[in-house]
């Protein structure tokens, strides 16, 4: 079998130091979607990404407006008898504060110790150019693919997909395919590869605490009213118990429980608690009694506070009251939990836990739908194979804590098996200062998507993969 390809290992030899070239040119956009300044950024990455699926050889390639930041593209559908895919990954990164904390800059990439660091070089834009590496081989090497292949390629995912479902929606006839391939997820602890089968939703949401119309001396009327910091902080406090569980009505009402099957699936993962906790710098672990941690981090659901301000933060002392406080809180879903129910279930608990004397708003900010799987699905199990093979070691079957926020939507909106096939070292730093991509992870994904484009075919016709 190993053999049948080595046409495209010389080829993808000959053209390693380009590859690398042109993978750090796409690292050096810094197209954080974010930010608004960075709208030109995000087209010029969009059209970084056209521009290489045109070269290729992919057809009716555009860079596809969206109402947000725009869509890429492209399709190649000359493989009448076999399956179409639909691939999908993001070219938009997280912002890259605290800058200070980068080893050098987040836009000027780095090649050191086997690593690539740069904002993105994993979470997404790895994947994504991998993609088009292996698009680029398959047309340079054989000269025609054996399935049919659809790229989606967005740019607003690390600001929650606000426009892409729509998109879908939209271009639902034009979409037609029999596998979603979402790369955008990774192995497990200690490089261990893997395939995803699981992913949490997402329900963001801001609260907003207004007392007086400005500052109050804290001498003056200090005791006279209620302040809005602490008001807030006893909203926070009463959003979960003693046990660590989210104190919230009816929140875990939808939540399919965790079968026993799934339980000692998720024990057997090769997980060290302790290396764990020392990797993350943390006194000890903390969640939900009764679950363990692999558990609580990807298959249980969460609140969370992501930011809190308000009032004086600057050197030495104030005495005010502040007028007002604000947070951030987010919740990971898991099935069958809908993101539009908990953020009335958890509005409607902060409003009821607000003490009198302050006002006290909850805007919903973004939403994502959770995701599981089938393990048991031939093009899942394809992906597997092509993984064993390729990076010598049978892949475990992970769910993760993260979100992808249309990635329920290739399943709800396209009706197709989605598969999770991503190769990021899990300890990539993504959102983080010093971010990298382990190039053999790089090499050997693209290795591992060419063969994966001949796994699918060998499944056959399109009806065989429903
Ligand atoms: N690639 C991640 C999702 C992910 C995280 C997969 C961890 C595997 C492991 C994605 O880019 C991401 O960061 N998603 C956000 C969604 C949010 C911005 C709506 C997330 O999970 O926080
Ligand atoms: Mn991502
Ligand atoms: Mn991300």
């Amino acid at each position: 079998m190993a053999d049948s390809y080595a046409d495209f290992e010389a080829y993808l030899q000959t053209t390693a130091s380009a590859r690398l070239a042109d993978y750090l040119e796409l690292l050096r956009i810094p197209s954080i979607s974010a930010l608004s300044e960075h709208a030109g950024d995000i087209r010029t990455a969009a059209g970084f990404v056209a521009d290489r699926l045109r070269a290729a050889g992919i057809e009716h390639v555009e860079v596809a407006e969206t109402g947000g930041h725009p869509v890429v593209y492209g399709d190649w559908l000359h493989a009448p008898r076999a399956p179409t895919v639909l691939v999908y990954g993001h070219y938009d990164v997280q912002p890259v504060d605290p800058l200070d904390l980068w080893e050098t800059p987040p836009f000027e990439p780095r090649v050191e110790n086997g690593r690539v660091y740069a904002r993105g070089a994993a979470d997404d834009k790895g994947q994504v150019h991998l993609h088009l590496a292996a698009a680029a081989a398959w047309l340079a090497v054989r000269g025609a693919f054996p399935v049919n292949l659809r790229y989606v390629v967005e740019g607003e995912e690390e600001s929650g997909s606000e426009n892409l479902e729509r998109w879908l929606e939209e271009h639902r006839d034009r979409l037609s395919a029999d596998v979603a391939v979402i790369s955008d997820t990774g192995f497990f602890e200690g490089n261990l590869p893997a395939i995803t089968v699981g992913l949490r939703g997402m329900m963001y949401a801001q609260i907003d605490v207004v007392g007086s119309r400005l500052d109050l001396h804290s001498g003056s009327h200090g005791g006279a009213v209620m302040n809005p910091a602490l008001a807030l902080a006893e909203i926070l406090a009463g959003l979960h118990d003693h046990d660590g569980r989210v104190a919230v009505e009816g929140f875990y009402d939808d939540v399919v429980e965790l079968t026993g099957g799934d339980r000692a699936e998720l024990a057997r993962l090769p997980f060290d608690e302790e290396a764990y906790r020392e990797s993350l710098g943390v006194p000890a672990l903390h969640g939900e009694r009764g679950y363990t941690t692999v558990e609580r981090k990807s298959a249980r659901p969460t609140l969370d506070v992501n930011g809190i301000w308000g009032g004086f933060e600057g050197e030495g002392a104030k005495t005010i009251i502040p007028a007002h406080a604000h947070a951030k809180v987010s919740c990971r879903l898991v099935p069958d939990q809908d993101p539009h129910r908990v953020f009335e279930l958890v509005r409607d608990r902060i409003l009821e836990l607000a003490p009198v004397g302050v006002r006290v708003e909850v805007r919903l900010i973004n939403t994502g739908h959770p995701l599981v799987t089938p393990i048991d699905h031939p093009a899942t199990q394809a992906a597997a194979a092509c993984i064993r093979e390729v990076f010598g070691k049978a892949p475990l079957f992970i769910r993760e804590g993260g979100s992808v926020p249309v990635a329920c939507s290739f399943a709800s909106v396209l009706s197709l098996p989605v598969v999770l096939l991503g190769f990021t070292p899990p300890d990539d730093q993504a959102h983080a200062p010093n971010e990298s991509m382990r190039l053999d992870n790089y090499e050997l994904g693209l290795r591992t998507v060419i063969r994966y484009w001949d796994a699918l075919a060998a499944i056959g016709l399109a009806a065989s993969l429903d």
